[in-house]
């Protein structure tokens, strides 16, 4: 692995919530792997005042949280450092002093790398502060997800960013193309005899993309109101899932390649149309901090797409997404069409019963099941449903993090899994009809499966994982 030049490391948004679950465990994770440059500065940065001792202890809460020991704390700690600011054009020198120093610290061939944890709300404000300062410099700059509101803000953005900064130096992250199982899509799919030849419009029936979440939205009230799950989950994450599950072979695994293929997808989906989407709200959403009393921002939507090109022209894909669930899940799940069944006695006759179908874990690489039909024990000839599982060998601790791995390319400017503005322009145009003309919400209850509004988009079938198949 590369190690990384000496950096400073700037950090908007530095005590929220992304930060705290995600930035700083993947920051002290690098570090413990010997992955962060030899000499680094975390600058932490936010509206609210608050000293470096306190951010240092906001970080060490944060990182403890999840894995419970922090090897010499003393060590990591020294490196961050906070300084508040309220950072716009005209309101930049207490940061560009901060970097200075640090940089001037660490040595002069320091470079910066700016990541944006904040609400695309504000990213106008940073981006033009940043074109203003220069504070930059020769460094790069990272967005979190989502770029922008909708099409015509994001090409704002973007024509802001080209006034000061270099197309190679903006990255624009969807962390679930660092996940390991993102990947695992692509060996499942083009390593195998068995499954490479049977993955178009010829054997698929139709394709299911889930990422349930049992999990509320927390302290994000303020976040997600302006979000909501379709711009923080579909038009991003299920998006980009969709296209590494419908893509063509990529010429090679270079960024290039693999980029033109998922554009080459994100090309061919034809826009959503307002009944082709399902809305809904879990209940007490509105009693959340940060949310209005008559909040009609979704928390759940289900959506059936189609991809209007020769290898899955007809395939139905059908993408859901959604918190307060009863379970935490998240799968690509093929399911192939089914052979006439006719010499097999009573239902087993019926091809939508138990069609084959594949899997793919997202969030446990290398785990995957097929259902198959075998016969049943006994004198008769009836079928049964079975399942092979696969659990690969991930019970062995050795993954590596979608942020550690994105936060790790990011410091060698290794652009391969980062999204592009091109992409996410047509991902925003694939959204924009429900989002001129959004559909009705649905309240559904926490811990169920979310609104049956949505059965109708995977009917005649249903769907394979079921938000009441509990795994966790
Ligand atoms: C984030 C969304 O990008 O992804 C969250 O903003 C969501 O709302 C999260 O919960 C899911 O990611 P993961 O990696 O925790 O499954």
């Amino acid at each position: 692995m590369t190690t990384p030049d000496t950096h400073v490391i700037v950090v908007f948004g530095a005590a929220g919530d992304l930060a705290k679950v995600k930035l700083l465990p993947a920051f002290h994770r690098l570090w413990s792997d010997g992955l962060m440059p030899k000499r680094w500065r975390i600058v932490g940065t936010g509206r609210t005042e608050r000293s470096d001792d306190d951010f240092r202890e906001l970080a060490r809460e944060a990182i403890e949280k999840p894995i419970g020991r922090l090897g010499d704390w003393e060590r990591f700690a020294k490196h961050l450092t906070y300084t508040p600011t309220e950072f716009s054009p005209g309101h930049t020198d207490a940061l560009s002093t901060a970097v200075a120093d640090a940089r001037r610290e660490l040595g002069d061939n320091a470079s910066t790398l700016v990541y944006l944890s904040t609400p695309p709300s504000t990213y106008h404000a940073i981006a033009d502060g940043l074109v203003e300062s220069g504070l930059v410099g020769d460094g790069r700059v990272v967005f979190e997800k989502p770029f922008g509101r909708d099409r015509a803000d994001a090409a704002s953005l973007a024509h802001c960013l080209r006034r000061g900064l270099g197309e190679e130096q903006v990255l624009l992250i969807d962390h679930f193309l660092g996940k390991e199982a993102v990947h695992d899509l692509l060996a499942v799919r083009f390593a195998n005899g068995l499954l490479e030849p049977v993955w178009n419009r010829h054997h698929v029936d139709h394709m299911q993309i889930d990422v349930l979440e049992a999990g509320d939205v927390g302290a994000r009230g303020a976040f997600f109101e302006e979000t909501g799950t379709l711009r923080d989950m579909l038009a991003t994450h299920l998006l980009h899932v969709l296209g590494f599950a419908a893509m063509d072979p990529p010429a090679s695994l270079s960024a290039g390649d693999i980029t033109t293929e998922v554009e080459k997808v994100f090309a061919s989906i034809l826009p959503i149309q307002p009944n082709d989407l399902v809305r809904g709200q879990y209940e007490g959403y509105r009693n959340t901090d940060g949310v209005a009393a008559d909040s009609d921002v979704e928390t759940y939507v289900a959506a059936r797409v189609e991809i209007r090109n020769q290898r899955w022209h007809g395939v139905p894909f059908v993408l859901r997404t959604g918190k307060a669930l009863s379970a935490k899940q998240s799968s690509v799940t093929v399911v192939f069409k089914t052979p006439p069944r006719g010499m097999f006695p009573g239902d087993a006759a019926d091809a939508r019963l138990d069609p084959n179908r594949l899997t793919v874990d997202l969030d446990r690489p290398g785990c995957l099941s097929l259902g198959l039909m075998t016969k049943a024990a006994g004198w008769d000839m009836s079928l049964q449903a079975s399942t092979l599982s696969f659990t690969g060998d991930t019970n062995t601790g050795v993954g590596v993090g979608a942020y550690e791995r994105l936060l790790h390319d990011a410091l060698v400017g290794d652009h391969s899994l980062f999204t592009s503005i091109e992409a996410i322009d047509r991902a925003w145009q694939i959204v924009e009809p429900v989002l001129d003309d959004p559909p009705e919400l649905n309240r559904y209850e926490r811990g169920g499966p979310g609104p049956t509004a949505a059965d109708r988009l995977i009917a005649p079938h249903t769907w394979a994982i079921s938000a009441n198949d509990r795994r966790r």
